[in-house]
């Protein structure tokens, strides 16, 4: 594409002059004051290659001119260079100050005028090439460093939620070692241990994200803390009902334990036959420069009731089962004689135990 020339002199000679000059490799536009030229530029100026600007001229001369181009902020868009018949050293370093390339003599020489026009335009074009080139790279590293920070926060976060289920690990293995003291001095006392197993539970990080979103809530630190109560589970199981009751006693008396909620689905079983007691309770964990206390859920229930459950579980999270309705019915009438059994078991228990007395 070619270029265009702003030509502007009063003169319409020296116009015409300059536009038999340029006009084969340029697109020549004229303007016969300051005036003309700075509502040029106002228009287009964008398009416009480079400014030839005269100094005499009368309205507004070539020094009004640069000094309203300098105001506004054009000079880095726009190179200009003067046509003048002057030959004085200070007007020349007035006009260079003005932020003026270059200087064309009166009377033109046209490989000259050609020449200095066609070294200006070059080296204006290279040196917005080169500005628009460190602009984008510029631009390339603030994104970049944008990226990187992003990161190192995701980092920071993740690295935040690993010590936290840590922290949750160590509630568990409080829990534990407490119920496995418990059943030490239990034992001794009773002659039998007070449960069979216990089997604990981190949360995952996908079921803790899918809780709090059902419960509509962000999923933030602070509410995996707040929000949460299990996610440190610790299941004991236990063969007798009334060992049960005597073990969650036992745990909730010890003095850095607290009791949050206490659920007894034993005594108020759900209607589809589930029995178990639960506990939230807060436990201290001793870290290297904290004491902390953590949310863990402690479930009780005996081990017919526990496979009762793990079955019942199943067909709780099975989308699609043929006859659910009776299945379920018949899984409430197995916790009722689940329920029969133990308290029969534990009869039969305390008469076994009277007579070794
Ligand atoms: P969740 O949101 O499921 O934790 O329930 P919740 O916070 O209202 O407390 P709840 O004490 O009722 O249940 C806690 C946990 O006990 C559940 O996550 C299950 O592991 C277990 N649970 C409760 N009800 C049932 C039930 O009807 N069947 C079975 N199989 N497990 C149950
Ligand atoms: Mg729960």
């Amino acid at each position: 594409m070619r270029g265009r020339i702003l030509v502007v002199d009063d003169a319409e000679v020296n116009r015409e002059l300059l536009r038999a000059i340029l006009e084969d490799e340029y697109i020549v536009d004229t303007a016969k004051d300051g005036e003309e030229a700075i509502y040029r530029l106002r228009e287009y100026r964008e398009d416009i290659s480079a400014l030839l600007l005269d100094l005499q001229m009368p309205r507004m001369d070539g020094f009004a001119v640069m000094e309203e181009i300098r105001k506004n902020g054009w000079l880095q868009k726009l190179p200009v260079l003067i046509i003048s018949g002057e030959d004085s050293v200070d007007i020349e370093n007035r006009c260079f100050d003005l932020g003026v390339l270059d200087f064309i003599h009166k009377p033109f020489e046209a490989s000259i005028v050609k020449n200095r026009i066609k070294n200006t335009v070059e080296l204006f074009a290279c040196k917005n090439q080169l500005e628009r080139e460190v602009e984008r790279q510029t631009e390339a590293l603030r994104k970049q460093s944008r990226i990187i920070q992003i990161q190192a926060g995701q980092l920071k976060e993740a690295e935040a939620f690993h010590t936290l289920m840590m922290q949750y690990r160590c509630a568990i293995m409080e829990v534990e070692t407490k119920l496995k003291v418990l059943n030490e001095a239990f034992s001794r006392q009773y002659k039998r241990n007070p449960f069979e197993s216990i089997k604990s539970r981190l949360k995952t990080s996908e079921s803790i994200y899918e809780k709090l979103t059902r419960k509509g809530y962000p999923v933030t630190l602070e509410n995996i803390e707040e929000k949460l109560s299990d996610v440190a589970g610790i299941r004991v199981i236990c063969s007798f009902p009334d060992d049960i009751y005597r073990l969650a006693e036992l745990l909730i008396r010890q003095d850095d334990i607290i009791l949050l909620k206490e659920k007894d689905y034993i005594r108020n079983p759900k209607t589809n036959g589930y029995r178990s007691l639960h506990l939230i309770i807060s436990i201290p964990i001793f870290l290297s420069n904290e004491k902390k206390y953590m949310k863990a859920e402690v479930q009780f229930r005996t081990i017919a009731m526990d496979f009762w459950a793990s079955l019942e579980h199943k067909l709780k999270y099975k989308k699609s089962v043929d006859n659910a309705e009776e299945i379920a019915a018949q899984l409430k009438a197995c916790a009722d004689s689940i329920e029969a059994l133990d308290y029969q078991m534990q009869k039969i228990r305390d008469k076994i135990d009277r007579h070794s007395d």
